[in-house]
């Protein structure tokens, strides 16, 4: 999908399943109604199949997908959130305590954020500790007041998670955080469609898999920001109300926006969009920061091929990249900057 090629192949794809599906007259119609007209793929039922947390699935596929089953159990995703105690290898508390945060560590039981940026901590009873530390500066931060964890931050950092027994199923952005709860899989997992097919989702509900927990909103039926309701494969906008944020706020909390930005940006209404897995791989499998498929101007020229920097932007200073100037501190609307 990332070359001009592979982008009209994609959209002849499109038109012949919609033709298959619905007739030639009503493709013209659908076009402008994409989500609504778009053929589900067969999955299993996600809504009555349960959570079994990632264990099982990277047994099974360390011999079927060995790069996944053993890179992602590393990454950021899978080790974002722990019970001190239960630390595993690359989760520990970052936090200098002998700054004197207010609090003493022996008041922290769970750790939200692995650290690339920043970590924050519950005492046991789920309530946020004042401060967070913050990595780059190695210094404690004030970022929000002190909310209750229990409702407002655990439900996107973990899997299969219940906000009335505050308990998981696996600790930390599981693999069915984004297939889907694999009971239905596991008991039959040579059944084709026992599992959301993710690659062959349509590509705005393949991101709203993302957008699930990337983004700014408020669940609507539900206390906490995400919706507890939403299961991969589905309609987003049915159960969560998406902030439409106008800027990119980077030094606040949440920052985790790039769902709602990027929904706003042209990106998102491009037919077809380039969407998060088409710059991000979602299993963080190559060594790329932010688990990027391409590094720097190469991920951006695949598609934009008629745009090299000193041809539309002669001012840019040596330094300056595709993202430096479209995605000023990593936000995710792409605006044409003013020239
Ligand atoms: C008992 C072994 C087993 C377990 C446990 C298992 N899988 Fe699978 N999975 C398979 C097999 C076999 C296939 C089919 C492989 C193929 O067709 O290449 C498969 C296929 C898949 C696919 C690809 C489906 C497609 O067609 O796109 C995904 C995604 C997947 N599994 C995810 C998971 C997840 C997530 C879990 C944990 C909830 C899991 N699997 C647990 C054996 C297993
Ligand atoms: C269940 C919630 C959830 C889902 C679903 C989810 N993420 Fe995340 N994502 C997180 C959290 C939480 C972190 C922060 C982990 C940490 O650093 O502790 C994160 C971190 C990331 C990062 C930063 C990694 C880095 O090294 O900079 C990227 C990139 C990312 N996610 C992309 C995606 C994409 C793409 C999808 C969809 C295919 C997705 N995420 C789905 C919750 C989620
Ligand atoms: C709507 C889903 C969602 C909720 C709710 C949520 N987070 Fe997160 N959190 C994310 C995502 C997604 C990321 C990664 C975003 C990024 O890197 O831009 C993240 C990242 C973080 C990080 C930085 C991780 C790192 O490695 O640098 C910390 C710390 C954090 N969250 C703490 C919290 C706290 C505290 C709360 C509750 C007040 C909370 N989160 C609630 C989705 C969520
Ligand atoms: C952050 C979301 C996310 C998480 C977490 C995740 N996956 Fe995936 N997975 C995807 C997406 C999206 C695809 C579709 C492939 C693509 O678009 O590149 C996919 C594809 C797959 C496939 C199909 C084969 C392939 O190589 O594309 C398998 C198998 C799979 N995932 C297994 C797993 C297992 C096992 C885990 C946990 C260890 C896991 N995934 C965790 C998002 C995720
Ligand atoms: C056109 C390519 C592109 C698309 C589409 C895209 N991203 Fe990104 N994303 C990037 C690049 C490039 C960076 C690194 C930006 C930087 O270096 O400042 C990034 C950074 C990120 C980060 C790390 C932010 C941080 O500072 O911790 C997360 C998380 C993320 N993207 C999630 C997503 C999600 C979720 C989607 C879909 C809603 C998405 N991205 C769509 C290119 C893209
Ligand atoms: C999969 C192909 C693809 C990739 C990869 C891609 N883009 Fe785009 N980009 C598009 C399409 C399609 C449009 C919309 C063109 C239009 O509507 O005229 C677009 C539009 C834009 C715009 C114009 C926005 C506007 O409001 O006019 C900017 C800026 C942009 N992209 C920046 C980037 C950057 C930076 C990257 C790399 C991080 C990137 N793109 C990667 C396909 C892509
Ligand atoms: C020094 C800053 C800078 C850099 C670096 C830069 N751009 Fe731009 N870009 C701009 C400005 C400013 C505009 C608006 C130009 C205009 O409106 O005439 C623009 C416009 C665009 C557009 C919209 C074009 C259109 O015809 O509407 C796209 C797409 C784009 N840039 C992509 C990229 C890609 C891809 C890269 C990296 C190869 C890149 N830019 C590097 C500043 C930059």
């Amino acid at each position: 999908m990332r070359d001009g090629n592979a982008a009209s192949k994609y959209r002849d794809e499109w038109s012949r399943r919609l033709t298959a599906k619905l007739g030639s007259s009503a493709v013209a119609l659908c076009a402008g109604f994409l989500l609504l007209c778009w053929p589900t793929a067969a999955v299993g039922d996600v809504h009555s199949a349960a959570y079994q947390g990632s264990q099982l699935c990277v047994a099974c596929h360390k011999t079927l997908n060995k790069p996944i089953a053993e890179v992602y159990p590393k990454a950021g995703h899978a080790l974002g959130f722990w019970e001190v105690g239960e630390e595993k290898d690359g989760q520990e508390i970052l936090g200098d305590f002998s700054q004197d945060p207010g609090f003493v560590q022996a008041q922290v039981a769970y750790v939200l954020g692995v650290g690339r940026q920043e970590q924050a901590y519950l005492d046991k009873d789920f309530q946020l500790l004042p401060l967070f530390w913050e990595t780059a500066s190695k210094s404690w931060v004030e970022r929000m007041p002190s909310v209750d964890g229990a409702a407002q931050c655990i439900t996107c950092h973990a899997t299969g998670y219940d906000q009335a027994e505050k308990t998981w199923v696996a600790a930390g952005v599981g693999c069915e955080s984004c297939h889907g709860p694999g009971s239905e899989h596991i008991a039959a997992s040579d059944k084709k469609g026992s599992i959301v097919q993710l690659k062959e989702l349509d590509p705005l509900r393949q991101a709203m898999v993302c957008g699930q927990c990337h983004s700014l909103g408020q669940a609507t039926a539900s206390a906490s920001p995400r919706s507890p309701d939403y299961r991969p494969g589905d309609d987003l906008a049915a159960t969560f109300m998406d902030a439409k944020p106008g800027a990119h706020v980077p030094h606040e909390l949440p920052p985790w926006t790039e769902y709602s930005e990027w929904l706003q940006s042209k990106h998102a209404s491009a037919s077809p969009p380039a969407t998060c897995t088409t710059c991000h791989d979602p299993h963080g499998v190559g060594s790329l920061p932010h688990q990027l498929r391409k590094e720097g101007d190469a991920l951006c020229l695949d598609c934009h091929k008629d745009l090299s920097c000193p041809q539309h932007a002669p001012a840019s200073g040596e330094r300056a990249t595709c993202a430096s100037c479209h995605m000023p501190q990593g936000s995710h609307f792409f605006p044409k900057p003013a020239t």
